[in-house]
Order: structure tokens, then sequence, then C-alpha cells
């Protein structure tokens, strides 16, 4: 068993919202905020130790147990499901997972679609759940290219403002689901360390709740 509670973050966007989250509920953020490439941060006064890591990895760390919590975008569950309880909805980091595409797809139904995405398996279940004969397209980054190439009809992936789309002439098509980030549980961790699991997930719910 870890000493201290063990935190796993999702690098970047979502870190910057956690560490507000948990300096609003009290705890001393200050190792984290200061600029450095650690990625083991021990939280002062108080028994919890941070990791960082990018988002498919924290759920891999939470369902080995060597963090006991992360916090996790619901968009990397749905896409790479792990034998862990996800406890909240934290709120923050929301899209939306969505169909985009040229606006002239919208009139034109294909028999067989070619769809780019990030996410193969949240795109393979939505079109396979509605008949629509699909070859996906797995892709690392820079999805919007995709149709304007001609490497794909359409794309899945998450949008936020909009911009990336809006810079590209795609436009959202379908909504698939929302997203936002999740406060994850390791199933072991939850059992035996009861106690350190609910004070940490109620500090951070009741901040939600005073939002
Ligand atoms: C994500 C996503 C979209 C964009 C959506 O990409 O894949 O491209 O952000 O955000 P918006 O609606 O606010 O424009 P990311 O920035 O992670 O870069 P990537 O293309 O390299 O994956």
């Amino acid at each position: 068993m870890n000493e201290n509670p063990r935190m796993a973050l999702t690098k970047g966007r979502l870190e910057k919202d956690t560490v507000n989250l948990l300096e609003a509920a009290g705890l001393d953020m200050e190792p984290v905020r200061k600029p450095s490439r650690k990625l083991i941060l021990q939280v002062p006064q108080f028994p919890l130790d941070l990791i960082l890591l990018k988002g498919p990895d924290v759920a891999t760390y939470v369902e080995y147990g060597v963090a006991d919590l992360g916090v996790v975008g619901k968009d990397v569950l749905l896409e790479d499901p792990k034998p862990v309880y996800e406890v909240l909805d934290l709120g923050f980091g929301r899209c939306r997972m969505a169909v985009a595409g040229p606006p002239e797809m919208a009139a034109t139904p294909k028999k067989h679609l070619r769809v780019a995405s990030k996410y193969p398996r949240i795109a393979r279940d939505y079109f396979e759940g509605r008949g629509q004969s699909v070859e996906i397209i797995r892709q690392q980054g820079s999805v919007e290219l995709a149709p304007l190439m001609g490497l794909a009809d359409v794309i899945v992936d998450i949008v936020e403002t909009g911009n990336t789309l809006k810079a590209n002439g795609l436009v959202v098509l379908e909504e698939i689901v929302p997203i936002s980030a999740r406060l994850v549980v390791n199933k072991i961790s939850y059992k035996t360390r009861r106690h350190e699991m609910n004070r940490l997930i109620d500090m951070m719910e009741k901040q939600l709740t005073n939002r």
C-alpha cells in the first residue's frame, strides 16, 4: 500500500482545473503550481501525493492501484474502459464528442463512410450502433485535416469551443455524447482505504456544490 494516497492527474488543462479545485478545498498546491518537470509532487501538510500523466495512463495507474485515485476525461474512459470506480463528475473539461465534417455531408448520406478519429472505439460503437457501414482510420492528432485532404468523409472528435472546426470550414453533423472530467478510484483502495478515499471525494464534491 502507498504510504500517502496517490492521485494521478491528467497533465495540461485538467491538471490546472484539478489543482484549482484542490486548492479551493484548502490544500496547499504551491508545489504543483511551481513550474518544474517533476512528475511526483507531495501536497504539504496533507496526506496526498500527486503524479502527472497523460490521460490514458491515468486510468491504467488507477486500475493497477499504483494510484488510488485519478482525474481523467470521460472521452478517455469511453475509448479505453478500465475496471475502476467512476465516483464524481468534476464538471470541468467540458466538451462534446461529435461527428463533424464538411457542411455538404449533412445532405448527402453515404452507404459506406470513412471516419478519421483519435477515438476509434467510440466512433465504431456509434456508427455500428446505427447500422452505418464504416471504415475507421485512426489518427493521433490534427484530425480536422482528414476530410479536407480527402483521407476521410467525416471525423469523430471532441469539440470544445468549435474554433478548430470553424477555422477549417467544418461543422458538427451529429452530437455523440457530452464529455467532462471524472474522478476515478481504484476498486481495492475504495475498500481498504475507504476513510481516506471518502475524505478526498467529500472534499472535492463539497467544492463542486459550492460553485
Ligand atoms: C483537440 C480536438 C480538436 C480541438 C477541439 O485537439 O482534437 O482538434 O482540440 O477544440 P476546440 O473546439 O476548442 O477548437 P488538441 O488541441 O488536443 O490537438 P490535436 O489535434 O493535436 O489532438
